[in-house]
């Protein structure tokens, strides 16, 4: 079912365990198509961007089998190098089956990718990066024809860190001869946790995190079991619902130095934020406090991927902040959405400027994205009576049940048709 309706104005209070980022999971399927035996990827979430993945990789001829949140893999019947174009326009990632394709089939077609409508996410850095490396390349009618037999290792300097670019070229790059030098690599903990898995099957990559990815490519690559890094933007979702709704909540099997962006940004607030090794609790006090700024940057700085959720948090903070988004131009559909409910925003280019109101009220409201209908869920339990929230499917891309995670710590929450 596609609609949400939530009763909003209870605080909350509860602890969610944190299972493994989507945006880990999603990379490390894609890099599992290098090895020759059995992969285990564990503690996985129950979330549709995962499902259409998988999807692609049967397609493809992989052997796939999920049991109680471990996805085991097994690619050895992969005979196909064509990613299916219908479940690919749901998900921008099956583009990055191209790198892991090339690297054992020599050869690649993929259809341009789909996934959420957020700007205009071009795929020039990756193409660059793979032309580099001695793939011949060419585009028409929607597809990306890559002919990979010259592979070989390359110095890539690319022109913006681009995550999905960095996790193509270090899979192109595994299985490549000679070595490849990544700089201006995105420095993202799922670019690390990449590193980790590809070594985990045998590769030799260094560097992930420091900005300057050396990749030295290896004949085989074997099985391995592997637990990816826990999600920070759900951890980041579930913090941010605590500060606005208020009460207390709790975060656990978190990476607290993942969240730390965030965790900034919070302490400034009236919130009372403790950090263990694995765990992060919020208290609220009252009203948040606005901050001044938040700006997205790529990591270590704020995450886009938070940036709709700290907006509902500054709408009903005390003051008037800014919130400059950098990384995608399309991320601010949500103004609309949260001005039905009472939210008072005025949007100029990519700065939106959000004077905080005391109360927001219920509305029928529509999800544009994946972030964004996590951000209405939050401003839908704050607010006052009923609010109806179109499109869920939007968040089942990367929310495991959502009712039952924000069910869990006290919200009226339900699906209805
Ligand atoms: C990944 C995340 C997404 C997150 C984003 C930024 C996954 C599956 N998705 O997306 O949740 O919001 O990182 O942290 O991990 N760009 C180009 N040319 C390219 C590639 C990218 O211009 O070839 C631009 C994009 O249009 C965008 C910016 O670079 O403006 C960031 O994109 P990128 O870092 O590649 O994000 P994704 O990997 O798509």
């Amino acid at each position: 079912m596609m609609r949400l309706l939530i009763k909003g104005g209870r605080a909350l209070h509860g602890e969610v365990r944190i299972k493994a980022a989507k945006n880990a999971v999603l990379p490390i399927l894609a890099a599992s198509v290098l090895a020759d035996g059995e992969c285990e990827i564990c503690d996985v979430p129950k979330i549709t961007d995962i499902d259409y993945m998988l999807t692609i990789l049967r397609s493809l001829g992989s052997d796939v089998r999920v049991e109680d949140g471990h996805i085991f893999i097994r690619n050895q019947g992969i005979s196909d190098y064509i990613v299916p174009g219908e479940p690919a326009k749901e998900l921008r990632s099956s583009f990055f089956l191209l790198g892991p394709l090339i690297g054992r089939m020599r050869r690649a077609v993929v259809s341009y990718p789909g996934g959420c409508d957020i700007g205009v996410r071009p795929l020039d850095i990756h193409i660059k990066g793979l032309r580099e490396m001695g793939i011949a390349i060419e585009e028409s009618h929607g597809k990306i024809y890559c002919d990979g037999n010259r592979l070989k290792g390359a110095d890539i300097a690319l022109d913006f860190p681009s995550v999905g670019a960095t996790e193509n070229l270090m899979m192109a790059a595994a299985l490549a001869k000679g070595t490849t030098r990544i700089s201006n690599a995105a420095k993202e903990p799922e670019i690390v946790d990449l590193q980790n898995f590809i070594n985990a099957m045998g590769g030799k990559v260094s560097g992930a995190g420091s900005g300057k990815i050396v990749v030295e490519g290896v004949e085989k690559l074997h099985g391995c079991r592997y637990t990816p890094i826990p999600d920070r933007i759900v951890a980041g979702t579930i913090l941010i619902a605590g500060a606005v709704c208020g009460g207390d909540v709790s975060v656990a099997n978190v990476i607290p130095e993942h969240l730390e962006p965030l965790l900034f940004k919070i302490n400034k607030s009236t919130c009372q934020l403790t950090v263990q090794s694995d765990k992060i609790s919020l208290v609220a006090h009252g009203r948040p406090k606005v901050f001044d700024k938040v700006e997205t940057q790529p990591y270590p700085g704020f995450p886009t991927d938070l940036q709709s959720q700290i907006m509902v948090m500054m709408s009903v903070a005390e003051g008037t902040g800014v919130i400059v988004e950098n990384i995608f131009e399309t991320r601010f559909r949500i103004v609309r959405e949260l001005t039905k409910m009472g939210a008072i925003i005025t949007v100029k280019d990519r700065t939106a400027v959000i004077r905080g109101v005391n109360r927001l009220e219920g509305a029928a409201v529509s999800a544009a994205d994946l972030r964004g209908g996590a951000a209405l869920v939050i401003a839908g339990a704050k607010a006052d009576g009923y609010t109806t929230i179109d499109n869920a499917r939007y968040i089942d891309r990367g929310y495991e049940a959502v009712e039952e995670l924000f069910g869990g710590l006290g919200v009226e929450i339900k699906r209805i048709g």
